[in-house]
């Protein structure tokens, strides 16, 4: 026999041996629970694609985000949807605008019991619903930064503690930092959706927030799943403008390119699981197929071990009662 006898089982045999010998520890604290907020609503509704998430009138806003903050996740994330849309996505940065009032009502009635988030993008104001200006049949970059800054500042002045640009112009995490600190706002946050690909595990999403582009897609400015050194190329472009926090999006299809993120760079990585990724899991549980509960704890602790410190999901919800007990 070889000595010494290298008997891995043993560490796995009984609960107690194996909760200290657990590595990666998933916890409510490491979730961020998106929420959609729709203007012209009068009460909550159901999405057909995401069963159980709803689209919450303005009204129910607070008493969502303090469930939410009851069941001990640290920050919500929030999405508009819009009664009116232009070209300009002026919507998009009104100061009484959805995601303004929705932000100024959870720090009125919440202060700082949660953190508040919210999403920075044109798309779901603007009717090309495109993420950036149109400009004859282009999406147009730069201009777009100008707006993106200006909803940016606007979150900011409604009392956002972290804008999130989902738009992937280039330049958007420089000129919002720009814009939040020549407004006065150096303390908010930026966490940017550094390598968001072009995916077809949105379409729940688009369904949920209107947002779907009228024209084309959005090919030219999300990126390609096949091209893992851009996608690095992003969250370095990200890190030198100054971002504070990267994000990867999707997240399960992606691991990959949150554990190089972790390798290659010292910042915090947020990971964004999408609308796909839950109505997958949600279809198969419905069927009984799959354990919902169990399920969730696998797949965000994998998100978690491939080296996320944060992850936007709407299983949150989920995860956190189960993992609350
Ligand atoms: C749009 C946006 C999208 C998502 C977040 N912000 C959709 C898209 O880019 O078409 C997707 C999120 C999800 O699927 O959960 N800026
Ligand atoms: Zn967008």
């Amino acid at each position: 026999m070889t000595f010494p006898n290298v008997r891995l089982r043993r560490l796995r045999k009984s609960k107690k041996i194996r909760e200290l010998l657990e590595e990666v520890r998933l916890s409510p604290k490491d979730l961020i629970c998106p929420i959609f907020v729709q203007e012209d609503l009068k009460s909550r509704m159901q999405v057909e694609s995401m069963p159980d998430i709803e689209r919450l009138p303005i009204k129910d806003v607070v008493s969502e985000v303090n469930s939410i903050a009851n069941l001990k996740i640290p920050a919500v994330m929030i999405f508009g949807i819009p009664a009116t849309k232009d070209d300009k996505g002026t919507s998009a940065f009104a100061q009484n605008g959805v995601v303004q009032k929705a932000i100024s009502e959870i720090r009125k009635n919440l202060g700082n019991e949660i953190a508040i988030m919210a999403d920075v993008c044109l798309c779901q104001y603007t009717s090309a619903g495109h993420c950036g200006l149109v400009k004859g049949d282009k999406i147009d970059n730069d201009s777009s930064l100008d707006v993106l800054t200006k909803i940016a500042v606007s979150q900011a002045q409604a009392g956002v503690d972290v804008v999130s640009p989902s738009a992937m112009m280039d330049g958007q995490v420089k000129a919002i930092r720009h814009g939040l600190d020549d407004a006065g706002f150096t303390d908010v946050v930026i966490m940017s959706h550094s390598a968001k690909h072009r995916s077809s595990l949105y379409s729940p999403f688009r369904d949920m927030a209107h947002c779907a582009p009228q024209f084309g897609d959005r090919k030219t400015y999300q990126l390609p799943y096949t091209n893992p050194t851009e996608a690095m190329r992003e969250v370095e472009a990200d890190i030198s403008e100054g971002v504070d926090i990267v994000m990867i999006k999707p997240a399960l299809a992606y691991l990959d390119l949150i554990a190089k993120t972790r390798s290659s760079f010292n910042i915090p990585i947020s990971a964004y699981s999408v609308s796909g990724e839950y109505s997958l899991v949600k279809a198969a549980a419905m069927q009984g197929w799959i354990d919902e509960n169990e399920v969730t704890l696998e797949i965000l602790t994998a998100i978690k071990r491939a080296g996320a410190d944060m992850i936007v999901t709407y299983l949150s919800k989920i995860a956190a009662k189960t993992l609350n007990g």
